[in-house]
């Protein structure tokens, strides 16, 4: 509000507070920092729903995400005698001038960030009167939520979060909070209700589940509403990103396996061009996470997959070495390599027979080696509790 509105404002609540009908709403000991009370003196209740139009921005390296909601509470005060200004109203709103100076429930979001009250073109928000007399509040809000994520499972990951809402000073004995579905209320309806089926980018997002608590602060009792979401996140970006170029990546290291033994270039090029390149893609996934000082799903793969690589490159050497004694070998005894017929073997017969025994063992124990990984590997994550 400028200062020019707020005088504005103060000089129409002056003269509001002058005319009789104010007089007749309020009654002479009314304070508006004093809770409403039932008719046997029970505490007040106020009865909480959110109307959710959109989720995004889910985040794991800000550990949150953004809410844009319609909070909704609802609560009575039989002091107010608001029929005296609302009965030949049609609309039933409560005038800002009397909204001002009556008590309303002091509710905050506790594990928000920063949020937003929409101002455009007026202030959302706006409180009517229901037929019952329980006073109506709607407003508009958009929120930056803190959620903890665990991210062990990383990307098979389900993140568990919630919007925790309570009152700033009134404790429970004066005010108790509820969702809107709550038994006891004279309105029940739908407490969390996803307005339009919202699906962000990487997640699926379930049905929302109300929770209750009172929780004990240093001097008193209060009440607090949980709005429980569930993230569960989309794996195939997951697998195109990472899984299969990495996989592919450790199949192309084994393609060294079927050269010749003499032919050092190409095999040590393959070698050295899928460790690059897994390190790459190390880096690369390292920059779309959070650094966190545990190991990540996503992390025990690409560290396997560079383990493989990192073998597979090894191997060469190993195997030129094994080659080298074996052709002196063959030199210094030419009559033990000769076909059962005793004649000398064409080149194409030798490079079959001897095929490096270095390369033929490790043509079937890498890729058995890996096979094996992937099953436990997606075994584990996919059947591993939260
Ligand atoms: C409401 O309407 C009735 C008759 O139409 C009138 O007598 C009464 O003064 C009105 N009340 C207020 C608060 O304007
Ligand atoms: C909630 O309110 C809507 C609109 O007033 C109504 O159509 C719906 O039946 C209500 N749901 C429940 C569970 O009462
Ligand atoms: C909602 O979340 C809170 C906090 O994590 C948890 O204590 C509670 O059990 C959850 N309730 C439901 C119904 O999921």
């Amino acid at each position: 509000m400028t200062s020019a509105a707020r005088l504005l404002f103060v000089i129409k609540v002056v003269f509001f507070t002058l005319n009789p009908v104010f007089k007749s709403i309020f009654p002479s000991e009314y304070y508006s920092s004093d809770p409403p009370r039932g008719a046997d003196g029970s505490a007040a209740k106020i009865f909480v729903a959110f109307h959710i139009m959109d989720i995004d921005e889910i985040s794991e390296s800000k550990m949150g995400f953004r809410l844009h909601l319609f909070v909704i509470d609802m609560w009575k005060d039989d002091r107010l005698n608001l029929d005296a200004v609302l009965d030949n109203s049609s609309v039933r709103i409560v005038p800002e001038e009397i909204y001002s100076r009556i008590w309303k429930p002091d509710i905050i979001f506790v594990n928000s960030k920063s949020g937003y009250l929409f101002r455009q073109s007026v202030t959302n928000k706006f409180v009517k009167i229901l037929d019952d007399g329980h006073l109506y509040r709607t407003t508009r809000y958009l929120f930056q939520v803190d959620c903890l994520m665990k991210l062990q499972k990383y990307p098979m990951d389900k993140q568990n979060c919630f919007l925790k809402v309570g009152l700033l000073s009134t404790p429970s004995t004066d005010a108790t909070l509820h969702w809107m579905d709550d038994p006891i209320s004279p309105h029940r309806n739908v407490s969390l209700r996803l307005v339009e089926t919202n699906a962000p980018l990487q997640f699926d997002i379930a049905q929302p589940k109300p929770h209750k608590t009172t929780e004990q602060w240093i001097f008193t009792e209060c009440d607090y509403l949980y709005a429980n979401f569930t993230f569960t996140r989309r794996i195939t970006a997951s697998l195109l990103n990472t899984y299969i170029p990495t996989g592919i990546v450790v199949i192309m290291s084994w393609g060294s396996f079927w050269l010749d033994v003499n032919a050092t270039p190409a095999r040590t090029s393959i070698g050295v061009t899928s460790v690059l390149t897994t390190v790459t893609q190390i880096v690369q996934s390292r920059n779309s996470t959070p650094s966190v000082d545990y190991l990540k799903a996503v992390d025990v793969w690409l560290f396997i997959c560079l383990l493989m690589v990192f073998l597979a490159n090894l191997e060469y050497p190993i195997a030129y070495n094994v080659e080298k004694f074996y052709t002196l070998n063959r030199y210094s005894q030419p009559d033990k390599y000769k076909d059962p017929k005793g004649r000398r073997m064409t080149v194409a017969q030798t490079l079959f027979r001897y095929t490096n025994i270095i390369d033929k063992v490790s043509r079937i124990m890498f890729p058995s080696a890996f096979f094996v990984f992937i099953i436990i590997y997606w075994a584990t994550y996919l059947s591993m509790g939260e």
